[in-house]
């Protein structure tokens, strides 16, 4: 018995240096250790032999089997670490794992799109603080602090004269104090108000337009306005211009489009009016002009902000503004 085990093990293990790949080492595993093996056969056979001899050829059994044990577990770790993985999970023609393609976020799209249609009209695009003095938020444009006209815009307050800013309408004094008439631009960017719910998220986005120049009018207004809308959605969209009021323009018009969900006969989305608000607009205030040194005998211009999420929502028939913004691949992946 002790010369069978001692063969065995030679045996084995000199198999065992010839054994190229798991599969070999398994096979061999079985040979010597699995059920019908030749280590398990022996360790069988003890109970047949002599009392006097059971217990030393158990020992050498005993130690044999796990001498191989670790022997073939050795081997096997060796053989699937030059492999760089278990050799088993390897099928190289399996397809591989794409990588999923990133794109524009919607906003960003429509933000874009309506930028592209001003940039086609002649204006150009500025950017600028979202961290912004209370003085071009606020002051610059007719609203003096304490002035009623401060709670149409909920304000995060930095400081007493720092905000953040609730539009985009400090673009205008920016840069309408930087250069003289002509001016046409456009101010994309993020704004912040105080205000959560299923139309308003803290942080949103608008497009601010300004022109000025000699002889502005309101028929120019309504012209590019009217241009940007049609090319926005389609050209069989009405427009309306509604008596308003924003402390910097005078006079002021909110716009509203025909509802692009039923096309003016009335729906839920419209409260039943047929009309959805998009804009706000108006002839710049000359008590805005003064405060930038513009001779408001000699100039005129318009202004008008938009709200980018409105008309990302108007276009795709999206009934909730938070769905921009909480990263949902599902939902983005449709854009
Ligand atoms: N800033 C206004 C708002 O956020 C929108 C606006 C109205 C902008 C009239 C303008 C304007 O430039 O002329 O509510």
């Amino acid at each position: 018995m002790k010369d069978t085990l001692e063969k065995i093990r030679h045996d084995a293990l000199k198999d065992l240096d010839t054994a190229k790949d798991p599969q070999a080492v398994n096979a061999l595993r079985t040979r010597y250790l699995g059920r019908k093996g030749a280590v398990t056969q022996c360790l069988r056979q003890i109970s047949t032999l002599p009392p006097e001899q059971r217990p030393e050829a158990g020992k050498l059994a005993n130690t044999v089997k796990k001498a191989l044990e670790t022997a073939f577990t050795e081997a096997l770790k060796r053989l699937e670490e030059t492999a760089g993985g278990p050799l088993e999970a390897l099928d190289v023609t399996l397809p591989g794992r794409p990588f999923g393609r990133g794109h524009i976020h919607p906003i960003t799209q429509t933000a874009q799109e309506a930028c592209d249609i001003f940039l086609r009209l002649g204006f150009e695009i500025v950017e600028g603080p979202n961290v912004e003095l209370d003085y071009y938020n606020f002051e610059a444009l007719n609203i003096p602090k304490d002035h009623p006209a401060r709670d149409m815009q909920d304000t995060f307050y930095i400081s007493k004269d720092v905000v953040l800013r609730t539009h985009t309408s400090p673009m205008q004094v920016r840069v309408m104090e930087k250069q003289p008439p002509p001016v046409r631009i456009i101010a994309p960017g993020p704004v912040y108000r105080v205000d959560s719910d299923v139309s308003h998220t803290p942080m949103f986005h608008q497009i601010e337009g300004l022109m000025v120049e000699e002889g502005i009018s309101f028929g120019d207004l309504k012209g590019i306005l009217t241009t940007f809308v049609h090319q926005m959605f389609d050209e069989e969209t009405a427009l309306r211009f509604r008596p308003s009021f924003f402390p910097f323009t005078e006079p002021s018009a909110e716009v509203d489009i025909q509802c692009v969900i039923c096309r003016g006969k009335g729906c839920r989305v419209c409260s039943r009016t047929g009309w959805l608000e998009v804009l706000g607009s108006g002839m710049v205030h000359p008590a805005v002009f003064e405060m930038v040194h513009y001779d408001t005998d000699r100039y005129t211009g318009f202004a008008f902000g938009v709200g980018i999420e409105r008309i990302a929502m108007l276009k795709y028939g999206i009934d909730d503004i938070r769905k921009f913004f909480e990263n949902d691949i599902r939902f983005l992946n449709q854009f």
